[in-house]
């Protein structure tokens, strides 16, 4: 995409409503000090869609928008949602409308425990829980389309659809081989062949043609029924995992909260052929209950920022980041809200400080048996 030098990105901000505003500041006082530790360059710019902007201007992703964006080597994104906004309305027309227009075929969802971090799955270690889940983000359930017929009444009847393409499968799941190349070679396929037979078919045919170009890579499938049993009970079992996009929008909750909760977890919204721009988001939403306190936790932000760096091919100043954050939150007392004894900014400027002077060495100290997250992904990562 059209940086002016291979050290300067141009991003794309959308702080978005809520908390959103508020972690995503934070995400900038750590990127500014990656940037001057790192030696590299971006250049901002801030876009203001959100709640507020819609119930101002009727407003929500517009072709302008699009076209700007699609200039952008990255999008960081906070969140958005309000509840003054009818529920669909800034999901459809706004995440949704992103993660179509810029074609971010995959999501990418780590779900790591952290050292230090508190989990209520009792007796689990950060060595049992290193995962990643590769959820497919542009259909199934996802699409829209559907129809009502006799709204408002007893006799009311509503259809939604769910598609399934093997185009959309295979690109997903030739992402999911790659990364696992980099990884522990494992990819289990996540789904309900049982019942949605048709969809089911499509994924299973998918998987075993991808593997057949894979043959160091192991292949399991799960039923996403028993996916919820196994993920918080048995992680060690998972090294990627593959999924339809509701599956993956489901199970990445679970999995969020088996890493310590909404508040640590990040995801890379990925474009995988360079016809759109890739987008970085904290998976917690906008947590209107908690926003304008400044006591939100940043590092959802600051772990998708990692990610986003890791995608620019900033693999080192990735995993500064990710490497400074696992280390704060380490000392955190609580992961969110007033219990974390610490504010929004306060948290942030301590990531912060800790990208510009490390106490650990950062290619260890996230994750002790396989290289960095950031590091693989850079790797497979395609740039241009
Ligand atoms: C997520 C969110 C979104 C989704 C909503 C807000 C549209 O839950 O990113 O997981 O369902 O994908
Ligand atoms: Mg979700």
């Amino acid at each position: 995409m059209p940086s002016t030098s291979p050290r300067e990105h141009h991003l794309a901000v959308i702080p978005g409503d809520g908390v959103g505003p508020e972690v995503n500041a934070g995400a900038m006082t750590v990127l500014d000090a990656a940037e001057a530790t790192f030696g590299f360059g971006t250049h901002r710019t801030v876009l203001p869609l959100g709640a507020e902007h819609y119930l101002r201007s009727g407003e929500l992703l517009t072709e302008a928008h699009i076209d700007l964006l699609r200039e952008q080597d990255a999008i960081v994104f906070g969140a958005v949602g309000s509840p003054r906004v009818a529920p669909g309305i800034l999901e459809r027309g706004i995440i949704l409308a992103l993660r179509g227009s810029m074609a971010q075929a995959i999501n990418l969802r780590p779900v790591r425990l952290y050292p230090g971090v508190a989990t209520p799955i009792a007796g689990l270690t950060p060595e049992r829980c290193d995962l990643v889940v590769v959820r497919e983000n542009t259909e199934g359930a996802y699409v829209g389309t559907g129809s009502m017929v006799h709204r408002g009444t007893p006799a009311a009847v509503a259809t939604q659809e769910s598609i399934t393409t093997w185009y959309a499968c295979e690109r997903a799941m030739e992402f999911a081989f790659a990364l696992a190349m980099q990884r522990r070679r494992r990819v289990t396929l996540c789904h309900k062949t049982n019942v949605l037979v048709q969809a089911g078919a499509l994924w299973l045919a998918v998987l075993e043609e991808v593997s057949a170009r894979y043959p160091d890579v192991e292949t399991d499938y799960v039923h996403v029924d028993a996916m919820c049993m196994h993920l918080p009970v048995h992680p060690e079992r998972f090294d990627v995992v593959i999924t339809d996009n509701l599956f993956g929008d489901i199970v990445t909750d679970l999995g969020a909260v088996v890493q310590g909760g909404l508040g640590v977890a990040a995801s890379g919204n990925l474009n995988l052929d360079g016809t759109g721009t890739s987008m970085f988001e904290p998976i917690h939403g906008s947590a209107p209950d908690i926003a304008g306190q400044g006591v939100a936790n940043p590092a959802g932000a600051t772990l998708s920022l990692a990610l986003c760096l890791a995608s620019l091919g900033e693999a080192a100043a990735a995993t500064a980041v990710e490497a400074a954050t696992v280390d704060v939150l380490g000392g955190l007392p609580a992961l969110a809200g007033p219990e974390m004894g610490r504010s929004t900014e306060e948290v942030a400027a301590q990531i912060a400080e800790r990208v510009a002077n490390p106490t650990t060495d950062p290619t260890t100290a996230a994750q002790p048996d396989t290289a960095s997250l950031m590091t693989q992904l850079a790797a497979v990562m395609p740039r241009g």
